[in-house]
């Protein structure tokens, strides 16, 4: 499974390139404003150090705008992913750049019909948001299930990208159904190496080594 960083925290990303973790980013106008940064420069940056697809998001509802802003924002690195939200100009968009062979993420993705919409427009990737879905008393993971099948009844080459990840719960669960990608906020990805008995284990072996007066390394 791929796992992308869901944040345009430039430092944040930075931290986290050495994990070895991270095939990509994803952003959105919220996540841009969050940052407080321009989003063109922070789109260049953060795929001058990511060499995994960065999503970078449309504001245009309207097609030619939201074309020409898809156009614009593939243009400013190779790796850029354009993402466009699933409304109908949304998938005209995405039919149209990747006919220019332009990598495109279709979010705010909440039923198996639109995905199914995605996958038929040649998507790159579609965003299922499963923790926006759980916060309003459905199961967002039964989405990915469907999606998951529906895309393998039909070989659609659609990758089925989770998003709205809020705890390690949501990525084993996605995982299991063999979902492609999670895009996951930084929070998140450090907790997923935590477990009390790792903490523990390690504390014991750690004593014990002391109480020998050894060292590995030869002095
Ligand atoms: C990523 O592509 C999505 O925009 C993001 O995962 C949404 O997450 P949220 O529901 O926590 O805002």
């Amino acid at each position: 499974m791929k796992f992308f960083i869901d944040t345009a925290d430039i430092p944040e990303i930075e931290k986290l390139i050495p994990s070895g973790l991270i095939d990509g980013v994803t952003t959105n106008p919220s996540l841009i404003a969050k940052s407080g940064k321009d989003m063109g420069e922070t789109i260049k940056t953060i795929c001058s150090i990511v060499s995994g697809p960065v999503s970078a998001e449309v504001t245009a509802t309207e097609y030619n705008k939201m074309l020409e802003e898809g156009e614009y924002l593939a243009s400013l690195a190779q790796n850029v992913a354009v993402k466009v939200p699933l409304t109908p100009a949304g998938l005209q968009t995405c039919k149209a750049l990747r006919e220019k062979d332009i990598m495109v993420n279709v979010t705010l993705c909440f039923s198996a019909a639109q995905a199914l919409l995605a996958a038929k427009v040649g998507a790159t990737f579609i965003s299922p948001f499963v923790g926006r879905l759980d916060d309003i008393g459905e199961k967002g993971m039964d989405l990915i299930s469907d999606i998951v099948i529906m895309y393998e009844n039909y070989g659609f080459d659609t990758e089925v990208l989770v998003a709205s990840v809020r705890n390690t719960q949501h990525l084993i669960d996605a995982a299991v159904i063999g979902a492609h990608v999670s895009t996951l906020p930084p929070k998140v990805i450090h907790e997923l190496y935590k477990h009390p008995l790792t903490d523990k284990g390690l504390k014991a072996f750690l004593d014990d080594w002391a109480k020998t007066g050894q060292q590995i390394l030869p002095k």
